[in-house]
């Protein structure tokens, strides 16, 4: 199976892609655990580019390739392999992340999103948990936790409020695939939550 999670900054998807990953691993199960931007040695040079840095760096286009391009990466050098050998993977963020936080920043992307990702990513998760968290909630979280890579993170409350109702969109917009996981309390009252939906 092929498994993201998403969801604004700092909502716990992180902690919740780990903890699934680890019980995945227990029951027997050979288990990639992966994210993005990032995910493989190519992504991950794509990613500082992304991550670090002003707010403004990118047009909002080119934000859209370079994500693109890492995820291209991530694909063809971790994803695919891992799935054809018959893996598991758990990814941290997938293309998800990139229709909620390029269209939250101008809505008017979503057409190209879509098309960038038809032509050169074509691939959906299996299941995708969005652990739906409050932005003011999440925001202070990730305040707290501090480093370099706080470029999205510094848009503010606004956009984070703006990410968090394109996340619940996309339940509405997928509901075959994609399930909405309430991210409050304890992160392991949060991977029950998960589990019993998996
Ligand atoms: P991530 O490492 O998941 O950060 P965090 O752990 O703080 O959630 O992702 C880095 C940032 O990149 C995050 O703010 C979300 C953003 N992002 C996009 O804007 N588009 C994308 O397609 C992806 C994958 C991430």
């Amino acid at each position: 199976m092929f498994i993201s999670f998403e969801g604004i900054d700092g909502c716990g998807k992180s902690t919740q892609a780990g903890l699934l990953a680890e019980a995945l691993r227990s029951a027997g199960h050979d288990v990639v655990l992966t994210r993005e931007p990032g995910g493989s040695q190519g992504a991950e040079e794509i990613r500082r580019l992304l991550v670090e840095g002003h707010g403004e760096r990118w047009s909002a286009e080119t934000e859209c390739l370079l994500f693109t391009a890492a995820r291209r990466d991530h694909l063809e050098r971790t994803i695919r392999p891992a799935l054809a050998r018959g893996g598991t993977v758990v990814t941290d963020r997938f293309a998800d992340s990139t229709r909620v936080y390029q269209g939250a920043a101008r809505g008017d992307l979503r057409d190209m999103v879509d098309r960038l990702h038809a032509l050169m990513i074509a691939t959906e998760p299996d299941r995708t948990f969005v652990i739906d968290l409050d932005a003011a909630t999440a925001l202070a979280r990730g305040h707290a936790r501090g480093g370099v890579e706080d470029r999205f993170e510094s848009l503010g409350l606004g956009f984070q409020e703006r990410l968090a109702r394109g996340f619940r969109a996309l339940a509405l917009e997928y509901p075959d695939r994609v399930r909405l996981i309430d991210g409050n309390g304890a992160p392991e009252d949060v991977a029950a939550r998960v589990k019993a939906a998996l």
